[in-house]
């Protein structure tokens, strides 16, 4: 009887080595395990046996069993290998096929701006210079001819820490910095960079805002080299058609002293609701460096003269791409900032 169950242990697993797919591998499972299968038959006739035969035909039938079982599990998970590695080709999955689009981020208009300006100055010998934004009332005010209680102080509505120490108002500090620091002129820097002031917030106006200040110190600079200079960077930045304009002003650190105006791209002069009938945009302020502001930056006003100017970075991309309010340039509502 063992003989018996020994050679249907052979033909089980060679049937099972050869089942091609998981229904053949069940059919195996029951042709030889189940109920009406031989292994259960060969236990059915146990009790004809002698006595002393069944523990060896129980025995042999359960190892025939046991080894079929765990041939049976052992083809089913090669087979499940198998169906796995076919994968690729079976269930085609194209690797070529395009990815969804990561989207992709790109400066801030305002860091475009910042750049594009840097680049035309420092086609010019221009280098950038920095400054604290946490400035001393010396350098913010005193040394730019501002005295405490003078009153070009007050359009400056200024963030004090204690009684001396301010959140700069504008970049001009820079300038008797830069002078400290190179000494000697030739002198061409720009100072792009944040600024401050507790202004009430509208289209026009933020509390922090950045401007870009510039210095030139040589021998012999003139009002002519500062129109220059500004002629250049208008037509740089909006084109070759737009003129400037320089309307006698004040500031305490320059002597002569002007505001200037972009020529207006809209109506070249005539007058239009973007330059409030004007013809002109208002741009920045600037002048001659005002010989005692030279005397606080270390530099002999005798021998040398310097132009400066500074205006407001915001402004300036507000001119260029005719954006309405300035504080858009501040919420970062991606539909705005992915125009630019
Ligand atoms: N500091 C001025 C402001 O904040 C701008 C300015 C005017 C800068 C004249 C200058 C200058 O360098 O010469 O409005």
């Amino acid at each position: 009887m063992s003989d018996n169950l020994d050679a249907i242990r052979v033909e089980a697993l060679a049937r099972i080595a050869a089942a091609a797919d998981e229904a053949a591998l069940e059919q195996v499972r029951i042709d030889y395990l189940g109920r009406k299968g031989p292994i259960a038959e060969a236990l059915a006739e146990m009790p004809r046996l002698p006595a002393s035969e069944r523990p060896l035909l129980g025995k042999a039938a359960n190892e025939a069993k046991q080894a079929i079982a765990a041939a049976i599990e052992g083809h089913q998970a090669e087979l499940e290998r198998g169906r796995l590695a076919n994968l690729g080709h079976s269930e085609s999955i194209d690797v070529t096929f395009p990815a969804p689009p990561l989207g992709r981020g790109h400066q801030h208009v305002l860091s475009q701006v910042r750049r594009e300006l840097e680049v035309i100055f420092e086609r010019l010998g221009y280098h950038v210079e920095e400054g604290p934004e946490i400035e001393s009332d010396w350098y913010n005010f005193e040394a730019l001819n501002l005295p405490k209680g003078h009153a070009s102080r007050d359009v400056h509505d200024t963030f004090f820490f204690g009684e001396e120490v301010v959140l700069r108002t504008h970049t001009s500090p820079v300038q008797i910095r830069a002078m400290e620091r190179l000494k000697t002129p030739p002198i061409y820097i720009i100072c792009p960079g944040r600024t401050y002031r507790k202004e009430n917030l509208d289209a026009t106006h933020l509390a922090g805002f950045m401007q870009l200040e510039g210095l030139a110190v040589d021998e012999g600079l003139t009002v002519g080299d500062l129109k220059g200079t500004l002629l250049y960077l208008v037509q740089s930045l909006f084109g070759p058609a737009r003129q400037v304009r320089m309307r006698p002003h004040h500031f305490s650190y320059t002597e002569p002293s002007f505001e200037f105006d972009t020529l207006c791209g809209r109506c070249e002069g005539a007058g239009c609701r973007s330059c409030g009938q004007q013809g002109w945009l208002e741009t920045g302020g600037c002048g001659m460096v005002h010989p005692q502001v030279l005397r606080n930056g270390g530099i002999d006003p005798d021998r040398y003269t310097g132009f400066a100017w500074g205006f407001g970075i915001e402004r300036m991309a507000l001119l260029k791409y005719d954006v309405e309010d300035l504080r858009l340039f501040y919420e970062n509502d991606l539909r705005f900032n992915e125009q630019f």
